[in-house]
């Protein structure tokens, strides 16, 4: 996982900014009930999305547990955010009407992403909803070249946020599926060119069990294809809301 403390400070620059946020906290409100008046925003990075979910009558609160991330949090919403794992929640059971995880699980390993998924299911109140995004890096290479995004599904293991997955998990919990919508990462399509250079470096971890030849005929692929520099379209994340029974 990558260094959150250092992420900090550019983190909200480079990840589609406000624009996303905003996408993201509207498609958050379409799957949140009306009634809820406690919002727990598990893994809340800079606040940038937890902020927008603010109301009239609505207490909404972040954890992070990267202390850097946090302060940035602190500081758009003194007050309402606290250090902490979400592996194990610092929050009274039953104390939450909603929970959130926005580009949380995908980050996990499987053990940890069914642990936060438990411990998201303990703070809920009966009748709660957990909100999460799922399938988060398969919607970043759908919205990339086909080929590539072939590739890569035919050698990565499951996700910890695929959503057959999550739902199993989740029912494990007493958490069923209630409503999906998705919301655009706004600004965070990539150029061809972008894309070969990713399949070249650190962030593109699959394709170290690929076979090498086959990732070097989707960069010669990439290198080929018109309008280089042009970014392609802004990915497509998809959220689900799970409501404990
Ligand atoms: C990709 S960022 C998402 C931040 C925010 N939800 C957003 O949409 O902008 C992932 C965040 O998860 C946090 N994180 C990772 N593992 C965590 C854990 N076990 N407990 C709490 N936060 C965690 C990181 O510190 C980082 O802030």
């Amino acid at each position: 996982m990558l260094d959150y403390d250092r992420e900090a400070a550019s983190y909200d620059a480079t990840r589609g900014g406000e624009a996303r946020a905003e996408a993201a906290a509207e498609a958050i409100e379409r799957l949140l009930p009306e009634s809820a008046r406690v919002v727990v925003d598990v893994a809340c990075g800079t606040g940038i999305v937890t902020a927008r979910l603010r109301r009239a009558g609505r207490r909404v609160a972040g954890v992070d547990r990267a202390a850097g991330m946090a302060a940035v949090a602190g500081a758009r919403m003194p007050g309402g955010v606290v250090i902490g794992d979400a592996a194990r929640l610092p929050f009274a059971g039953g104390s939450a009407d909603a929970v959130t995880l926005v580009w949380l699980l995908h980050l996990l390993d499987h053990d940890t992403s069914a642990a936060v998924l438990a411990g998201a299911a303990r703070v809920l109140r009966p009748g709660g909803t957990l909100i999460t995004t799922v399938d988060k890096t398969a919607a970043v290479y759908r919205a990339g070249d086909e080929r590539v995004a072939r590739a890569r599904d035919a050698c990565v293991p499951q996700a910890s946020d695929a959503l057959d997955r999550v739902l199993a998990v989740g029912a494990g919990h007493g958490l069923a599926m209630a409503g999906r919508t998705t919301f655009a990462g706004l600004g965070q399509g990539r150029s061809p060119r972008a894309w070969a250079e990713i399949l070249g470096g650190p962030d593109a971890g699959w394709t170290r069990h690929a076979d090498p030849a086959v990732v070097a005929g989707l960069r010669e692929h990439l290198a080929g294809l018109p309008d280089q520099d042009l970014p392609g379209p802004d990915p497509i994340y998809p959220l689900v809301a799970l409501v404990k029974g």
